[in-house]
């Protein structure tokens, strides 16, 4: 194991070295023990009902940041609307955001659409892990993800939840300094428990423990399959694991402009290249749309929302110029009419945002802005 602090440097192993090795003493009866549950227990979920190489694409890439319930709905529309490799690969960058939108991370969905486009491009899929992370948006942990679902490869994927659950078996005291380093940390272990026989199984157990039973705040241990082995369990305070360096949050103020024309509304469209917002419309910031902060000064406030994004928070407050003002025009700007509005994929909380103030009063401002 990487961390060794045993053999490789003279020291005494540490606790979790200790308990590491005596879980790989013990794999195999780790392993019928959890897939005995997993069996019993599994979630109904469609990428498992009905499993294909194409659906665990997709849902591997939903599911990179973000929760089951959340992405079903998602999952289900998009398998309707764009069925396989080459429907997806064919598809317009708009249409795939558009049925993105509510997701988030839309870089997932960029992704996605050129890794269709390469598979086409190259006549199929690829088989192993290490080709799969040359495709768009594959990294480690869904390559392995796809590769040991689909195909059968014997590769151990180590995400959060995975990491929680190795931390909390083998009660380890080290602080990471953020995820990433956790799960390098834990991915021998990881292989090590890997069940050869099913390793797409075994790495969707250990998904779908973490998910239920090993949660984040309240691990449900008397229901564990693994609890007989688990020295975190056996510690009294399973939820201590893992420990994570804090993170420290920064506090960001943005202004969004409310502008209208007839019933068309101005929105930012995030430029091609952009790396989170490429084809994503947002109601713009002040400075997007070019506004001498003193055109807002006695700007109407619409609303204010706060929200968290990866270390931010965010605290958004979208105004309407009272005067009439000059707008900043350019390819990034545009005005989308009431009847396209529908059509246009926005990020994040932006189509609540809009509905909540057209639905007020119509959004109507207190005099249309001039160009
Ligand atoms: N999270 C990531 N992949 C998953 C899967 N296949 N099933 C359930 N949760 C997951």
């Amino acid at each position: 194991m990487k961390r060794t602090r045993g053999k490789a440097s003279g020291q005494p192993p540490a606790v979790w070295e200790r308990n590491a090795a005596g879980l790989l003493d013990g794999a195999a009866g780790f392993r019928r023990a959890l897939l005995g549950w997993y069996d019993a227990n599994a979630r109904r979920l469609p990428w498992r009902e009905r499993p294909s190489l194409y659906g665990t694409v997709v849902s591997e890439f939903m599911l990179q940041q973000t929760q089951v319930k959340t992405a079903l709905p998602y999952f289900e529309r998009w398998m309707r609307e764009l069925p396989g490799f080459t429907e997806l690969a064919a598809a317009s960058e708009e249409r795939v955001l558009r049925l993105w939108e509510g997701l988030g991370y839309y870089s997932r969905a960029r992704n996605l659409r050129r890794l269709a486009q390469a598979v086409v491009e190259r006549g199929g899929p690829p088989a192993a892990p290490d080709e799969w992370r040359e495709l768009p948006g594959v990294g480690p942990y869904t390559a392995a993800a796809i590769t040991s679902i689909a195909l059968g490869a014997r590769a151990a994927c180590v995400d959060g939840n995975v990491v929680r659950i190795l931390a909390r078996l083998t009660a380890d005291r080290t602080e990471h300094r953020d995820s990433a380093s956790a799960a390098k940390a834990f991915t021998a272990l990881a292989e090590g428990l890997l069940d050869p026989a099913r390793p797409g199984d075994h790495n969707q157990a250990m998904m779908e423990l973490g998910a239920t039973l090993c949660s984040r705040q309240s691990p449900a241990c008397v229901i564990c399959p693994v609890r007989e082995v688990c020295a975190g369990a056996r510690s009294g305070e399973p939820a201590c694991f893992p420990r994570l360096a804090p993170r420290k949050l920064e506090q960001r103020e943005v202004t969004r402009v409310w502008c209208r024309r007839g019933d068309a509304l101005l929105l930012h469209r995030g430029a091609a290249g952009a790396r989170r917002l490429a084809g994503m419309h947002e109601l713009p910031t002040s400075e997007q749309a070019g506004f001498d902060p003193a055109a807002l000064a006695d700007a109407t406030e619409l609303a204010r929302r706060r929200r968290a994004i990866t270390r931010f928070v965010i605290t958004e407050t979208i105004v309407a110029p009272r005067s009439p003002v000059r707008i900043r025009t350019g390819p990034e700007l545009v005005w989308v009419s009431a009847r396209e509005l529908a059509g246009v994929a926005l990020s994040g909380p932006h189509r609540r945002w809009i509905n909540e103030i057209l639905g007020r009063d119509g959004g109507d401002d207190a005099q249309a802005p001039k160009r």
